[in-house]
């Protein structure tokens, strides 16, 4: 993204990244890159290893006029963002979801923090399983539900455009497809609503005489969901797509542009409630709405409802342990 009209809010943009292992500081440089912040802080526990990214940052910060430094929740303060990539990743093999006892736990110490600090921030989930601890952000925080904001299948649907335009040979940005509900085992592609050129894809494939290849297409949606065993497979980790990901979620944010991303926000999915995970939503200075219109067909009404239940299970599993946030007792399963 070139220096744009938001160039002169940019001055006054501060953005927290709590976690500064790979994904953050690769999302602390990317947003450099974007210069969409001014000022960009790093929390971590080690704060040696961050001073030390810090630093090397400060250095390519130099050219894009912007502030990286480490800092403590205090300096959440006023912040236009928090984003929250603390936490341990996959190993290989592992599923999204062997990660949530410790992550939660995590979360009960880092988010309440947070919340304190920078009551009227916008906090984006990262950390996996990442629909969960969107959830647990929510409850922990006691904010409105729509300043609660998982990455959640942004990552995918990406990976989905990606697949799809190599598929059809066109550029991804001409691709319109959405990977919806959970970051991880249950997603599912909405086929249904998928276009090129404006037009759905079997009316596309006629048009352009291509064949419509059912297993291909399921294919691409196969390699989007294994894209991330595979590269942590194969070098042990991801953190390019996701910090450009991120990058792309707060962006609309911080510039209030109305964007439509699929990301995960705590609501009702069919007829579940209380759960969070990815249907497309409109992107502001206040959060993430859920007031984009979509019709799905019935078959994929079903795949929503059991990707729903799916990260349901994880969350009731999750012990019903009360934490203190300001003199308050919730508890993670509380309604608020
Ligand atoms: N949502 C996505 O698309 C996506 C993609 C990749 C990774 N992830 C997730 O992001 C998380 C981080 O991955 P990573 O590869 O950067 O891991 P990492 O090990 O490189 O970094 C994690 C960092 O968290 C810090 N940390 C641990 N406990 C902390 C605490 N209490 N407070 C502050 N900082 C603390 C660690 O010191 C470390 O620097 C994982 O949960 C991973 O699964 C999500
Ligand atoms: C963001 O969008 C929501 C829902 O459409 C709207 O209610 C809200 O006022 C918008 N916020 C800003 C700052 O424009």
């Amino acid at each position: 993204m070139p220096f744009q009209s938001n160039s002169s809010d940019a001055k006054s943009i501060k953005i927290v990244v709590v976690g500064a292992g790979s994904v953050g500081v690769t999302t602390a440089y990317a947003l450099l890159l974007d210069r969409l912040a001014a000022d960009i802080v790093l929390i971590d526990v080690d704060k040696n290893r961050a001073q030390g990214e810090a630093m090397d940052l400060s250095h390519a910060a130099h050219f894009a006029q912007a502030r990286v430094r480490v800092g403590d929740y205090e300096d959440c303060a006023h912040a236009a963002a928090v984003v929250i990539t603390a936490g341990v990743n996959q190993k290989p093999g592992q599923t999204r979801l062997d990660l949530v006892k410790t992550n939660y736990a995590l979360f009960k110490e880092v988010v309440p923090r947070v919340a304190h600090h920078a009551p009227d921030t916008i906090l984006v989930v990262a950390t996996n399983p990442v629909d969960v601890l969107t959830h647990a952000a929510l409850q922990l925080s006691g904010f409105p539900v729509e300043r609660v904001i998982g990455s959640g299948t942004a990552m995918d649907t990406t990976r989905f455009r990606h697949e799809l335009g190599r598929h059809f040979g066109v550029n991804p940005r001409n691709v319109h497809a959405v990977i919806l509900g959970e970051h991880g085992d249950s997603q599912l592609p909405a086929w249904s609503l998928a276009s090129i050129s404006g037009m759905r894809l079997r009316d596309y494939c006629e048009a352009a005489g291509v064949e419509y290849d059912e297993a291909a297409l399921e294919g691409c949606a196969r390699r989007t969901k294994e894209a991330a065993y595979e590269i942590i497979r194969r070098k042990g980790k991801t953190n390019y797509g996701v910090a450009s990901v991120l990058v792309s979620i707060l962006q609309p944010i911080v510039t209030d542009s109305d964007a439509i991303m699929t990301v995960s926000r705590v609501g009702a999915y069919g007829g579940v409630e209380d759960v969070a995970l990815s249907m497309p939503c409109k992107l502001n200075r206040s959060g993430a709405y859920q007031d984009v219109p979509l019709r799905l067909s019935e078959s994929e009404q079903q795949a929503l409802r059991q990707s729903a239940l799916s990260i349901k299970e994880v969350l009731d599993s999750l012990e019903d342990q009360p934490c203190v946030l300001e003199d308050q007792q919730y508890s993670l399963r509380a309604e608020l």
